[in-house]
């Protein structure tokens, strides 16, 4: 059974928060608008720039594009790089706007030669649209119905060749003819935390922040591996630098900063700690199904395993058997706890991570 969205309350948390206007404005303020402003992920970089430059000589227009991958890791700010490149014209929509084939034919119809047709969530595309799609992703045709009642009929027109960029979280959620019609498929990987820092010092650069080498070293360290992380904890820290600390951001700033954020020194935040202690407490460690743990810590399923598991599994904190998430002996010892079975501490001075 899926918890139903709507009965999720939105909790507020540094990976998926409900933005507010100015926070949005500040983030599109921070998004790099040319490739070689987008730092890290060099494998996608690499390709999608002999891509973008095959297709300009060509005079073709780019392939489509699959971008998967955890919340703000930055593909929305991909899809926008590759219209600015490609010096085309971007148009913004998602999955779940898309209700009817009318809508997305509306879109498709005004688009011109080259331009880029940016579907976000795509994994959430009705199946009616998704099949609407096909014919347009492959030969650039789409069928519209004309007039109503006896004299409806249906005539097929041509587009203009363009260059459909999905996002999706899910990718596991994507049909396989839908997948088999991208052309380019990316998956983004967390960001290391040397990416991370040239990402905070980029962006402490264009808000005008004073921010010291181990203060933008502190942030980045603690940013769960994601840039719109490290763009917020930059933004709050500085809230507390200029209330509390004369402006400038170190490490001492940084350090209270992120202590008050309820960000650990891993970068975990209050909903994951809520996931492992509630495998440990409640479930004695696990093996727990997606469903179970949803409902225990009040969180919905996707989003657990959309935002929180990914990155519980990259940093070796939980597992994910065939019969649940399992927390591993790091995970106790992050809790600060003993795992089960475990030698008293002391006996192997060397057993720890
Ligand atoms: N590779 C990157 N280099 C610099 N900043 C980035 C990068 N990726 C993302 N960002 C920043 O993180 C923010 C969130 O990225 P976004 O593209 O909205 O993520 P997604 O669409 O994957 O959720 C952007 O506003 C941008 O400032
Ligand atoms: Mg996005």
């Amino acid at each position: 059974m899926q918890v139903p969205d709507q009965k999720t309350p939105r909790r507020s948390s540094p990976v998926d928060p409900v933005p507010s206007t100015r926070e949005r404005d500040l983030e599109s303020s921070l998004r790099p608008e040319r490739l070689e402003d987008f730092l890290g992920q060099a494998r996608i970089k690499d390709n999608l720039r002999v891509f973008m430059t095959a297709a300009l000589q060509r005079g073709e227009p780019l392939d489509h594009v699959l971008l998967s991958g955890p919340p703000g890791l930055g593909k929305t700010t991909l899809a926008h790089i590759i219209s600015n490149e490609m010096s085309a014209s971007i148009v913004c929509t998602s999955g779940p706007i898309l209700d009817k084939p009318a809508a997305i034919a509306g879109l498709l119809t005004n688009l011109g030669e080259g331009d880029v047709l940016f579907i976000d969530e795509i994994h959430r595309l009705s199946p009616v649209v998704e099949e609407y799609l096909y014919s347009a992703m492959e030969d650039y045709r789409i069928d519209i119905m004309i007039d109503s009642g006896p004299n409806a009929r249906s005539v097929q027109i041509s587009l203009p060749p363009f260059t459909l960029v999905g996002a999706t979280t899910r990718k596991g959620l994507l049909t396989a003819p839908l997948r088999a019609r991208f052309g380019i498929d990316f998956r983004y990987d967390y960001y290391t935390a040397d990416v991370l820092k040239a990402i905070v010092i980029r962006s402490a650069g264009i808000m005008g922040v004073d921010i010291s080498d181990d203060g933008a070293d502190e942030i980045a360290r603690r940013s769960r591996g994601t840039p719109r992380v490290a763009n917020r904890l930059l933004r709050r820290t500085r809230d507390f630098a200029d209330v509390q600390y004369g402006g400038r951001i170190d490490r001492t700033v940084a350090d209270a900063a992120l202590d008050a954020l309820n960000v650990d020194d891993k970068g975990l935040d209050e909903m994951d700690i809520r996931v492992l202690q509630t495998l440990v407490e409640k479930f004695g460690g696990g093996p727990t199904g997606l469903q179970t743990l949803a409902v225990a810590v009040g969180e919905d399923a996707g989003t657990i395993e959309e935002v929180y598991e990914p990155f519980l599994i990259m940093e070796g904190f939980i597992q994910r058997t065939p019969r649940g998430r399992v927390v591993t002996p790091r995970a106790y010892r992050h809790l600060g706890l003993a795992p089960p079975g475990a030698p008293l501490p002391g006996l192997f001075a060397d057993d720890r991570s």
